[in-house]
This record gives structure tokens, C-alpha cells and sequence, in this order.
């Protein structure tokens, strides 16, 4: 079964924030702005395709992605390929003006594969070695399987790394479990002996006097992800991140000496998931894309943009929706659909972001198959699903926008940082079940993106100094790099707002000697005295008015006479009753803020208000209804405003000034009435 994808930094800014690069598609003859989806020719008479691609072209369709899936296929027997039907495949989108992304098929090995090769088949936390059927059941870190996944990649480059239609890859498809095989847990203990020398040094930084948890050799190092002590659940996360990173890499290696400059090599990623550390991955990878669908029964577009925000922020720069969904899936609980308007409200959103490309899965149902449920633009017989019209629109419309959009990207002033190995630590031990960290980072983000329209997600060392605001919702784990860093951008002018629970661990997801925020306790000149878990709200108040705290609350002390108290709980229980909530410090011309409590979205939404305020931070769009999404992408002499009423009442906007109604034929225009999920792109 898939895995659910569900679903920000100042001040001293010389210049506006060239965070995203224009990532325009670099390929002849297409669109800047691409539509497109998965097609799986391999499943069909090839008499068909022509239909399939007619009816694609007809939908302004000028991307699909091919293969992904498709290795038993493309080599039916060990050492038998058959490629003729994928060199059709990709002439005949060509002669329709449709370019094709290969994915190499290594999410779904053959059952050959398999049956002569068992040790490459995944192993389970609990022993259990994978049989074949369904897909991903193969062990990321067997050596075996490595090599027919080289062999299988090579042999794809080879073929086609010149073909001009070819625009980019995909590795596998969405990576996502790690395996427990013997080779995995032997390669898991050299890279602790790696990482610590000696086995004395892993005592100590692990802290294994607690529980008799000492070991006199690597070998004896239990291997598990869950239930453990925190430090070797958190080396585990790293060893699966490094681990991804290699298989991923050995198939880049193979095809990179043989594939044009031109072609791009991503993977596709899952949104909110967090297996393993996106960021490393994507340091060999020329692009980020990943499979936005819709977690909930409702579409949250604050969340789905968050995530948006979340995937440019893996390589600071455009990137690419590889997967969405046309309507609905067929994974959820309750699979029901977006409303009709939502699919275009969604794809508009993808582009505001940051998207360069939308691409549905999947084109057309599968005869047979896990899937057969899945929402589709063509159904079995070929001819149009309802959806097909709503996403035929959305295609024309990338048509008519694309030149406008073409070298623009979003630029923020306001980053959060989103840091996997403290929400891992977080989540190994939540001493409160409803500290999710996804609700965490939403809590703050919401407002920011609210009354600033534009939010970057960035990793805690990615550079700082192009923001005015820098929120870290929960950076839990905080080593002195990370601090020196934050320090940095304080100093020389940045605004940085910790969230509760941040600097308590550090490297090791070993306490802090100092109380939080550990390392940055000296810049903010006060700590935590005791973090709460909360079973119910406490009253909250000070500058930004009187509210509530619930889940989290963390009493405060200020050392430092430079050091105010923005707010205080009121009477609760007995411990927190009159103790500062939020802490701030003015450094220079920079601030450092500690907010100790999960607040209620209205008083965080004042608080929000306040910072951005102080550092300078203005709407793109004033006076915008709540409800309506601005989005912005800049470039060279470029402004392009993309509106979207994701609310069921028609809204009304007053732009900055005339723009170019680009949906609308391009009619000059100083406001734009917007209907129900109604979608507006201007130019200036
Ligand atoms: C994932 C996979 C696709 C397909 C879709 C269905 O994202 O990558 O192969 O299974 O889910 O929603």
C-alpha cells in the first residue's frame, strides 16, 4: 500500500530573497509550464496508443511518465530485453508533442528476479522476509539487487540518455521502507564503527549506562526503529537516509555518463513523509518532484501549500508535481472526491508554489490490477472521465499563462525550518501523543503564509541571510553548528522565532547540558525551567492579548535584564500559574523570540503579526479575503499574481495596481471577481 503523503527565517536583508532559481524546462519545443501523466503503454495493444495520445494532446497534455513500473516488461527473462515497445512509446508521444520522463522500474521487480535472487526481498522489523507480489518488496540495501538495478538503469541511459524526447528520470518511485535483512543490519553496525571509532565512544555519547544498554562490540547493537534508546533509533534514521541515498545514487551513476546535460534526474517524493532525510537525498538529484494527494477527506490548501513549500525547499528551486490526483484516490479510508473545480484549484496552487509541471496519475484506468478504483482522466474504454474537461481547462490555461511564467519563481522574506531529526526525535518520544509534528509546524506556518502571503520551508543550515523572519516551530534537536548558525543570522539582523521544545537535545538526541534552548540560552538570555505536557487549555496573556495553551507549556525564566516577557499563564495548575510563556531579546538590530507553548491559533496568529511587523514584512496583497490565496512568482522584470478562491462564495480582489488578466484574454484590469474555486493569473 502507498503511504499516505500528508502534510520558515531575517531581518538584515540587503536585497529581496533569490531563494527559488527559475527552473523553466529546458527542453525544445514545450511549454514552460507543463501538464501531464502517467501513461502505461506497456499494459495496452500499442493499436491503442494513438487514441490514448490523441485524446492526451487534445488536453493540452504534453508530458507523461513511462516505465516506472514496467520491468517486467522491458527484460521478461533474466537477460532478455525488450525495448522496441518503449522506443514506440516514446516516438509516438513525440509525433503528438508529448515529451516523456522514463522512470527506471526498479519499485517492481519481476517475479524471476525474485524467485532466482530471494535475498534481495525486504525483511520486516520483526524477521519477516517479504514474498513476491504487490511492489516494493525489495531490500535497499542488498548488493544484488543493486546490481540489477544498475544493470536495468545502465541499460535504459544507454538507450536513452540521447533521445531527444526523453526530458528527465525518475529513480524508482517513492522510496520509503528500509529493510532488517542480515546484510542491512551488518552494514548498519560498520557505519556505526564508522561514525564513532570505537565502541567506548558509542557508550558514551549514547549514554548506554542507563538500562545496561553498554556494549563491548558493534555487533551486539540491537537494530530497530521503535522501542529503543533515542540515540541509536536516531543514528538508524541517518543510516536509512544514507542508505537511500546510496541506492538512489548507484542508479544515478549509472545513468548519468550515458544521458544528455539536458535531462534531469529526480525521484518522487511523498510530501510530509519522513522515512529519511529529503534533504540528503536531493544533493544528488537536479530536481525535486513529489506525488501531492490529498491525506484527508478535505483539502486543506494551507497544508497542501505548506507541503508545496516543503518540496522547493529540497533543492531551493522549482520543482516538479510528478504525481496528483485526478479527483480521487483509491488508498484513503473514505476515497471521495475533490469537488468539481477543486482539481483545477489544486494544479493553479502547485504552480504558485513553485511547480513547473502537474502531472495526474494515472491517464487511463488499468484493466485489472490493485488499482482499479483509482480516479483516472480516461476510463477502461478510452473515452473521457468527467474530470478530463476540469483538467483539459487547467492544460489550456498553462498554455495561455506559460510565457508569462516562464522564469519566475516564488520569493519569500519569511522562512520555517523543518528539521527531520527533530521530528524524529520528537516523535520517539512525544510525552504527549497529540504533539504531532505536522499539526506543530501548521500552527505556525498558517499565519505566517496567512499575512505574508509568500513562506519558504528551508533546512536549518540551508542559508538564512536573504529573510527578514526565520520560525523554527520544534527544533528539538539543536547541536552548536546549528546554534552558531541561528546565532549568525541574529546577529547580523535576522528576526528567529523558536517554537516550544526547541534546543533540548543534541547530535545524539542526548539532552543539552544547559535546559533549552541549549546553545542559544546565552543569545536569548533566559531558558525553560520545566516543559508540561498539557491535558487541557491553560490561560494565556500579555502583548499580543489574552488566549489559550493546550498539548504544550513550558515555564520560563529571564536571565538577562535585556530579556522581556511577552506573555505569561494565567492561574492553571499551580506550576505554571503566573510563569512567562514567551520570552523575547533584541540583539542589534535582530531579535530572538522563544515561544514555550503551543497557543491557540488566534493569539499565535498576533504574535505572527507582530514579528513580521517589526522585521518589515508586508502582504504581497493587502486587503485579500480570507479564504483567497496569493501566490507570486518573480523574475528578470517579471510579476506574475496567481489568486485562487479555494472558498465556495464568489471573493472579490483589489490588485496592487492594472495587470494583465492572462486567463481572460489578457484584459487590463484593477480587481478581479473570482467565483467558487475560482483562479486568476496576472501579469503585470
Ligand atoms: C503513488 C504511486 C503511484 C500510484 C498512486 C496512487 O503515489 O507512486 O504508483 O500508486 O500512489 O495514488
Amino acid at each position: 500500500m502507498r503511504l499516505a503523503s500528508i502534510a520558515v527565517m531575517a531581518g538584515l536583508i540587503l536585497s529581496p530573497v533569490t531563494f527559488a532559481v527559475a527552473q523553466a524546462t529546458n527542453y525544445a519545443n514545450q511549454p514552460p509550464v507543463l501538464l501531464g501523466a502517467a501513461w502505461y503503454p506497456e499494459q495496452w495493444p500499442e493499436s491503442q496508443w494513438d487514441t490514448d495520445l490523441d485524446r492526451m494532446e487534445a488536453a493540452h497534455i504534453h508530458v507523461v511518465r513511462v516505465g516506472e513500473f514496467a520491468w517486467s516488461t522491458m527484460e521478461p527473462e533474466e537477460g532478455v530485453y525488450h525495448w522496441e515497445w518503449l522506443d514506440h512509446a516514446i516516438a509516438d508521444a513525440a509525433a503528438h508533442h508529448i515529451a516523456v520522463v522514463l522512470g527506471t522500474p526498479t519499485a517492481a521487480p519481476p517475479a524471476w528476479l525474485t524467485e532466482k535472487y530471494p535475498q534481495t526481498l525486504r525483511v520486516s522489523e520483526d524477521g519477516v522476509r517479504d514474498e513476491h507480489g504487490n511492489r516494493q518488496q525489495f531490500s535497499f540495501a542488498d548488493e544484488k539487487y543493486r546490481e540489477l538495478a544498475h544493470d536495468i538503469a545502465e541499460r535504459m541511459a544507454i538507450r536513452y540518455g540521447h533521445n531527444p524526447d526523453v526530458v528527465g528520470w525518475q529513480i524508482d518511485n517513492e522510496l520509503a521502507n528500509p529493510s532488517f535483512d542480515p546484510e542491512a543490519k551488518a552494514q548498519f553496525h560498520a557505519w556505526l564503527k564508522k561514525k564513532y571509532g570505537t565502541i567506548a565512544n558509542l557508550n558514551y555519547q549514547w549514554g548506554t549506562a542507563y538500562w545496561s544498554q553498554t556494549y563491548n562490540d558493534f555487533d551486539q547493537i540491537p537494530v530497530r526503529e521503535d522501542n529503543e534508546n533515542p540515540a541509536l533509533l536516531l543514528d538508524w534514521k541517518r543510516f536509512v537516509t544514507d542508505t537511500w541515498v546510496s541506492y538512489t545514487e548507484n542508479q544515478v551513476s549509472a545513468i548519468r555518463p550515458h544521458a544528455d546535460p539536458r535531462q534531469f534526474i529526480t525521484t518522487n517524493t511523498m510530501g510530509w513523509f519522513n522515512g529519511f532525510d529529503e534533504y540528503k537525498l536531493h544533493k544528488i538529484l537536479d530536481i525535486a518532484a513529489w506525488d501531492d494527494y490529498i491525506a484527508s477527506p478535505n483539502y486543506d490548501y494551507m497544508v497542501n501549500g505548506a507541503l508545496h513549500d516543503l518540496t522547493r525547499g529540497y533543492k531551493r528551486k522549482d520543482f516538479w508535481v510528478m504525481e496528483t490526483e485526478p479527483a480521487f484516490v483509491n488508498w484513503r479510508r473514505t476515497n471521495n472526491p475533490l469537488n468539481k473545480g477543486q482539481v483545477r484549484d489544486m494544479a493553479w496552487q502547485a504552480i504558485g508554489h513553485g511547480a513547473n509541471t502537474v502531472e495526474y496519475w494515472q491517464w487511463r484506468a488499468n484493466r485489472n490490477g490493485q488499482e482499479e478504483y483509482h480516479g483516472v482522466l480516461v476510463g477502461i474504454d478510452g473515452k473521457p472521465a468527467p474530470v478530463y474537461a476540469e483538467i483539459q481547462q487547467v492544460g489550456a490555461e498553462f498554455d495561455k499563462a506559460g510565457e508569462a511564467l516562464k522564469g519566475t519563481s516564488p520569493h519569500s522574506e519569511v522562512a520555517v525550518i523543518q528539521s527531520y531529526d527533530s521530528r524524529w526525535a520528537i516523535d520517539f518520544q512525544r510525552h504527549s501523543a497529540r504533539f504531532d509534528n505536522g499539526a506543530e509546524m501548521m500552527a505556525f506556518y498558517r499565519p505566517l503564509r496567512e499575512q505574508s502571503q509568500a513562506v519558504d520551508v528551508v533546512s536549518p543550515m540551508a542559508p538564512l541571510d536573504g529573510y527578514k523572519v526565520v520560525v523554527a516551530p520544534a527544533l528539538n534537536v539543536l547541536p552548536q553548528a546549528m546554534a552558531d548558525h541561528l546565532i549568525a543570522y541574529v546577529k547580523q539582523g535576522g528576526h528567529l522565532v523558536l517554537g516550544p521544545r526547541s534546543g533540548m537535545k543534541n547530535a545524539y538526541d542526548a539532552l543539552q547540558p544547559e535546559r533549552q534552548p541549549g546553545p542559544l540560552v546565552g543569545l536569548l538570555g533566559g531558558s525553560v525551567t520545566q516543559f508540561y505536557a498539557l491535558a487541557g487549555m491553560v490561560p494565556v496573556s500579555g502583548v499580543a492579548g489574552a488566549g489559550t495553551a493546550d498539548i504544550w507549556a513550558e515555564t520560563l525564566e529571564a536571565t538577562n535584564p535585556e530579556t522581556k516577557v511577552l506573555m505569561r499563564y494565567g492561574k492553571s495548575n499551580g506550576w505554571l500559574d503566573g510563569q512567562p510563556a514567551v520570552l523575547e531579546r533584541q540583539v542589534g538590530k535582530g531579535s530572538i523570540t522563544y515561544v514555550g507553548a503551543w497557543l491557540d491559533d488566534a493569539l499565535l496568529s498576533k504574535l505572527t503579526a507582530m514579528w513580521l511587523q517589526d522585521a518589515g514584512v508586508k502582504p504581497l496583497v493587502a486587503g485579500v479575503p480570507a479564504g483567497v490565496e496569493v501566490c507570486e512568482r518573480t523574475g528578470e522584470d517579471k510579476t506574475v499574481l496567481i489568486l485562487i478562491n479555494h472558498n465556495t462564495s464568489e471573493e472579490s480582489v483589489t490588485l496592487p495596481g492594472t495587470m494583465k488578466n492572462l486567463l481572460a484574454g489578457g484584459a487590463e484590469v484593477t480587481s478581479v471577481t473570482l467565483p467558487k474555486y475560482g483562479v486568476a493569473v496576472l501579469d503585470q
